[in-house]
């Protein structure tokens, strides 16, 4: 496939090597040893001062950092969490793993969630809201912040597949009390598996770091008699993981810079197509793909094959609304039996959207095929 939807991974060089054969020469790998080379704490102070965030803590993936997030914003066992319906997974199962019940709320491509579902919710009793940011884009969180701010929810992004965009400047993951990025190996950057949190808050931070450190203090360790000690997990980073991670993290700005300037070309040459999905700040989003909106769920297989004659990737993000799983059905966590609504917009943009991936190893020619097929794909009108 010309656009595979991989990222940071496909520039991987001498410098990912470099650092973990730092490691590997020192025999340091646990994240706490003594060392020259402590990537992992290297890495939160990066990514500390690349967003703009007083804490950053480093974990093993997206999902430990969502269950460390809602440790963090002291959810408890039966709370209702409300849950973007635009989602992976991942952001439902860290709930219920933490034995909290994911009631899924209805997306708005502008703001986060939709604002009348939010208020209708929170009048049911929620403390916590997750917004998912997807596919290196943002939202106006404004609006969503405040109805929160006022009702005292906490309001965590799952920024997973967003570590890089902006919103006006300002770093998604950085509006709520908590942002969690992945660095999963199909993430903006990567390190296989791997995960962090941010926040400005210090007693959530300290809640998430003992959680994710088998619940306790390290400073004093082990002191599980300690009134902050939880029952926690061991889902610590590794200086291997950090290693990798921390070169990416040097290359971060040419990624998404390639990215936005491949995707801008291929804009500029399909700028007569209507069902391509913008942003509210287009200019702050990671560049990672295009987004095409199709007229009819029944053209979806159709242009998924012509991709795959191309060579072209048109991937379907996700086959179903996370509740509509069996698992969720068997365990009454459905939309219906939560007597939420029908989430019938997220259900429409399942149906129909299509994400074309724009690594950041694309060529001028590259850029051409993308838009050309594009084009053909809009005049057989299953576009506009
Ligand atoms: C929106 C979202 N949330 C959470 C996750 C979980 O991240 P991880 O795979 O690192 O556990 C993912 C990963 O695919 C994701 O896309």
């Amino acid at each position: 496939m010309i656009n595979p939807n991989e990222y940071g991974s496909l520039l991987f060089d001498e410098k990912e090597k470099e650092y973990l054969s730092n490691v590997i020469d020192t025999r340091r790998i646990f994240r706490y040893s003594k060392t020259q080379y402590p990537y992992t704490s290297m890495c939160e102070e990066k990514i500390k001062n690349l967003v703009g965030s007083n804490y950053c803590l480093m974990t093993t993936n997206g999902t430990s950092s969502l269950k460390s997030a809602f440790i963090g914003a002291n959810v408890k066992k039966g709370d209702r969490v409300l849950i973007s319906s635009y989602t992976f997974l991942a952001t439902a199962l860290a709930a219920i793993a933490i034995g909290a019940i994911p009631i899924p709320i209805e997306v708005d491509l502008d703001y986060g969630v939709n604002i009348e579902d939010l208020k209708n919710e929170i009048k049911l009793g929620c403390k916590t809201l997750v917004v998912v940011h997807f596919q290196g884009r943002t939202f106006d969180l404004s609006e969503v912040k405040r109805i929160c701010k006022k009702n005292g929810v906490i309001l965590i992004e799952d920024a997973c597949q967003a570590f890089g965009a902006k919103f006006k400047d300002k770093y998604a993951g950085t509006f709520g009390e908590i942002g969690v990025y992945s660095f999963q190996q199909f993430k903006q950057i990567t390190c296989g598996e791997g995960g962090c949190v941010v926040t400005n808050n210090e007693l959530i931070f300290n809640r998430m770091r003992n959680y994710t450190d088998m619940g306790s203090t390290r400073n004093r360790f082990p002191s599980w008699d300690s009134d902050e000690a939880l029952f926690g997990e061991n889902n610590r980073m590794n200086n291997l993981c950090a290693a990798v991670l921390y070169a990416q993290l040097e290359k971060l700005d040419k990624i998404i810079s390639k990215q936005r300037k491949s995707r801008e070309n291929i804009m500029k040459k399909i700028s007569n197509i209507n069902n391509i999905l913008t942003s509210k700040d287009s200019s702050g989003d990671t560049g990672m793909n295009i987004i095409i909106i199709l007229n009819d769920k029944k053209f979806k297989e159709e242009v998924i094959n012509i991709g795959k004659e191309n060579d072209i990737e048109f991937r379907n993000m996700w086959a179903s609304l996370y509740y509509d799983n069996e698992l969720f059905k068997k365990y009454k966590l459905t939309s219906k039996d939560l007597k939420n609504k029908e989430c019938s917009y997220t259900r429409e943009l399942i149906d129909k959207m299509l994400v074309v991936s724009i690594p950041p190893i694309l060529n001028s020619d590259d850029e051409v095929k993308i838009a050309n097929l594009i084009q053909i794909i809009n005049n057989k009108g299953y576009l506009s």
